[in-house]
């Protein structure tokens, strides 16, 4: 599989959601990546349903919906109604991690737990067979354009491994200060879904860096 881009709509334009959606819809950006945040699990509130459901309207790809919200098993029904495709839960917000990720299986949807920075990666070998994908954070979550932590090379590494030696097909999505001077590192060192929203949407040209990002020739 080649890899696939997931611009972060926390740096769009939200007085115009609709032109960006549109851009989105007709850049090689492959999913629609949603910040959701609830002031508690990390110091920032974002959006919830109805925005999400407003971007379902005239998304013409995948929604996933990552959530940087305490107990999000709370919500699992609510989040597949709105529009999500694929749901990330945080590993630090679930006391019951496995029961979740069961549910957001029932609800339709594929699921994904997300690791902060300081999360080792092995304590995913009991449930990473239960996963669609992981999401390693390169900052720490709440916020767009931050520096990119160095060390996710090394938690790359070690998460590509866990699932070459269960003979997994899980997904390694990485999120925070992804730009175009690292996409092709975090590629070769592993990774099949970039997250980026500063990188794309302050850029002069956002089909053009989504181009890049994906590793094409520039036009
Ligand atoms: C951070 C969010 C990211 C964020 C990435 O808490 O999960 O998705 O929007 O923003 P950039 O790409 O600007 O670091
Ligand atoms: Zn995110």
């Amino acid at each position: 599989m080649s890899h696939l881009i997931a611009p972060s709509f926390l740096s769009a334009d939200f007085a115009n959601l609709e032109n960006d959606i549109k851009m989105i819809n007709k850049s090689n950006a492959d999913w629609f990546h949603l910040d959701i945040m609830d002031g508690m699990f990390v110091p920032n509130i974002s959006f919830g349903f109805p925005v999400i459901s407003h971007i379902k309207k005239y998304s013409e790809k995948p929604l996933d919906v990552h959530l940087m919200i305490y107990k999000p098993e709370r919500y699992i029904k609510e989040f597949r109604n709105a529009g999500a495709d694929i749901l990330t839960v945080h590993y630090e917000a679930c006391t019951h991690l496995h029961g979740t990720i069961q549910l957001i299986k029932d609800n339709g949807m594929k699921a994904a737990v997300a690791l902060n920075p300081h999360t080792p990666i092995n304590l995913l070998s009991d449930i990473i067979a239960d996963l669609d994908m992981v999401l390693l954070m390169s900052v720490n979550p709440g916020f767009g354009g931050q520096k990119f932590i160095n060390n996710t090379y090394n938690k790359i590494a070690q998460v590509k491994k866990l699932i070459t030696e269960k003979q997994l097909n899980t997904l390694i999505q990485v999120d925070g200060g992804v730009a175009i001077n690292n996409a092709k590192q975090l590629i070769d060192t592993g990774v099949d879904i970039l997250v980026a929203g500063s990188a794309v949407f302050n850029s002069q040209n956002p089909i053009e860096t989504i181009h890049l990002l994906k590793g094409l020739r520039p036009f």
